[in-house]
């Protein structure tokens, strides 16, 4: 089944064609849904663009095409308002039978794209041996979501991990594993050095006061780069002890990564530095090799140079995403290209594309995408710590939510003298706690910096988690007392008659239109926005009809719009990377 919204734009697309010519068939009909109900359902503002074309008044336009739009089985007969605006009603008949034909399908009537596309969702990226956080948080969370929204669309996805694997600081690394457990290399396979931030720290103070120090960790990275084995091994044994760390964070956060660090890149780089000179388009400055960019200049108000290959031979982060680059278009075949990572390296990412562009590696049907969001503060309005001034662990983090998650529970149990078991709680605790911590971040627009509280985010009201999977429980509820098995109602017959039913049935009916959007715009806060709205409409409707206690068919047909609000939210949810819970 297709989207309301795409049934009336075909409806408009004949119409124009009816009324004006083959020539208007793909004319935008500049239909959108209508935030309020005095304008109907759907508003379309074509009859203005179409007025210096068609040298009529929008008012005539829009007569005309009424006259021929063929929407009697959708809508209301459509009205003209204001300067030249088309408003649609829809019909409580349609709505009823487009509800009945979702009832039985899974995916809620909501089909797969006709065009599906290789994509490449960038996302999470931490850098080997270094502290993941908050930032890298963020990206998992966003990436996810987005991933899962293209994935439910029938795209194929591939969930890139960019890990910072590479880098003249595994020169020191690698010293300093050496010096402090000599015999590692030779026995294990695995390494146990605990906490590597720490590790981290420590071989860092050694390099700041010790200049032989740093020669050895020049001599590593040189070793490190020509392929020296036991280098290798140990360079090996550093991204093996991070990457359990990592995984540990993306289990419990229940996200899928495929890692594919910049270590991957290495052997593509020195075609990268060939490919651009023989372009043309690399300069040597200072014994650099750069490509001057369009657009960018320094202080001196010169063009700006990005470095492609140090003096001494080395590369950039920049060096490494082009080769990304055209590896994900010309290996994996990726259409799109999706980097969910801070605003803050906006500028990287608009020259990466540039370059690549000037190269001939970025064509036109490959759209490249930096997908930023802003910082994560704490509620002081400044950059998350701990109380200690420390960066926030993101297990200390996720702890925390869950901790507090459980006492809220537990208050709850009590005042409402429940006896629940030890597994019930620690399970409604995880879930409520991780699921608070995402949603939070997704509900803001990513693109604003985000204030982390766990008070708001744990919170029963508003647009939180809790609040959704609350009216999903709601739900569950209903189906328990009544003892009704939502699986056996199917194909029911559905009655719409208060306005709280219709309301809920439109929303219902929009998910699909939504998620087009936020595939479309990459804003997972649209898809949030949608649910805490549907959440209210649904408590609104419960609030006001009865469901158990009123007479057949009247009984049915609310226990299907019941059913319904609780799959779509647990399907959105689900795009969200959030979990319904049966009971909390
Ligand atoms: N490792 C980087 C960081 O922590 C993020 C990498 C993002 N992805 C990319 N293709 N550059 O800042």
């Amino acid at each position: 089944m297709s989207s309301i919204l795409k049934q009336l734009q075909q409806q408009f697309s004949l119409a124009l064609v009816a009324a004006f010519g083959e020539e208007f068939a793909s004319t935008d009909p500049l239909l959108a849904p209508t935030n309020n109900p005095k304008f109907g359902d759907y508003q379309a503002n074509l009859a203005m663009s179409l007025a210096k074309p068609l040298k009529q008044k929008p008012r005539d336009i829009a007569t005309q095409l009424i006259e021929a739009l063929d929407v009697s089985d959708l809508c209301f007969p459509p009205e003209i308002a204001g300067p030249g605006f088309i408003n649609l009603r829809l019909k409580p008949e349609f709505l009823q039978s487009q509800l009945q034909q979702i009832q039985g399908s899974d995916r809620l009537g909501i089909a797969p794209t006709p065009h599906p596309e290789t994509v490449v969702v960038d996302f999470s990226s931490p850098n080997i041996a270094k502290e993941m956080h908050v930032g890298h948080l963020r990206s998992t969370i966003i990436g996810d979501a987005i991933a899962r929204v293209l994935e439910f669309q029938g795209h194929d996805v591939r969930r890139l991990n960019h890990v910072g694997d590479w880098g003249t600081q595994f020169g020191m690394l690698i010293a300093y594993l050496k010096e402090v457990y000599p015999n590692a290399l030779t026995q294990a396979d695995a390494l146990d050095i605990g906490d590597l931030v720490s590790f981290y720290k420590q071989a860092k103070i050694r390099f700041d006061d010790d200049s032989q120090f740093q020669e050895q960790a020049r001599n590593n990275v040189v070793k490190l780069q020509s392929g020296d084995a036991e280098t290798r091994q140990a360079w090996k044994l550093l991204c093996d002890q991070s990457r359990r760390e990592f995984q540990k964070i993306y289990d419990r956060l229940d996200v899928d990564l495929n890692e594919r660090g910049e270590s991957f890149y290495n052997d593509h780089l020195p075609q990268v530095v060939q490919d651009l000179k023989d372009g043309g388009l690399l300069v040597e400055d200072q014994g650099a090799q750069c490509v001057f960019l369009e657009g960018y200049q320094n202080k001196e108000g010169k063009p700006q140079p990005l470095i492609i290959q140090k003096s001494n031979g080395g590369y950039n982060y920049a060096t490494t995403d082009l080769a990304a680059l055209r590896y994900r278009i010309q290996e994996d075949g990726a259409t799109r290209i999706i980097y969910v990572v801070d605003a803050g390296q906006g500028t990287h990412f608009a020259q990466v594309f540039q370059v690549a562009q000037r190269a001939g590696w970025l064509p036109e049907n490959v759209e490249a995408v930096h997908v930023p969001f802003g910082l994560v503060q704490g509620e002081d309005g400044k950059k998350l710590k701990t109380r200690a001034g420390e960066t926030v662990r993101l297990k200390d983090l996720l702890d925390e939510a869950v901790n507090r998650a459980r006492m809220d529970l537990q208050t709850r149990i009590e005042a409402e003298e429940r006896s629940e078991t030890p597994e019930f709680i620690e399970q409604v605790a995880e879930g409520v706690g991780i699921s608070s911590v995402k949603y939070a971040d997704l509900s803001q627009n990513r693109t604003s910096n985000y204030v982390f509280s766990y008070d708001k985010m744990l919170s029963l009201q508003g647009n939180t988690a809790p609040y959704l999977l609350y009216a999903y429980v709601r739900v569950q509820g209903i189906s328990r007392k009544g003892e009704i098995d939502f699986e056996e109602l199917s194909n029911c017959q559905l009655i719409l008659s208060q306005e709280t039913e219709l309301a809920l049935a439109k929303h219902l009916l929009s998910l699909s239109e939504i998620l087009d959007e936020v595939a479309q715009e990459l804003l997972p806060n649209r898809l949030c926005q949608y649910l805490f709205e549907l959440s209210q409409k649904f408590n609104q409707f419960y609030d006001q009809c009865p469901v158990l206690q009123v007479e057949e068919p009247l009984r049915t047909s609310r226990l299907v719009l019941c059913d319904l609000s609780a799959r779509t939210l647990k399907l959105g949810l689900s795009l969200l990377g959030i979990t319904v819970l049966e009971r909390m």
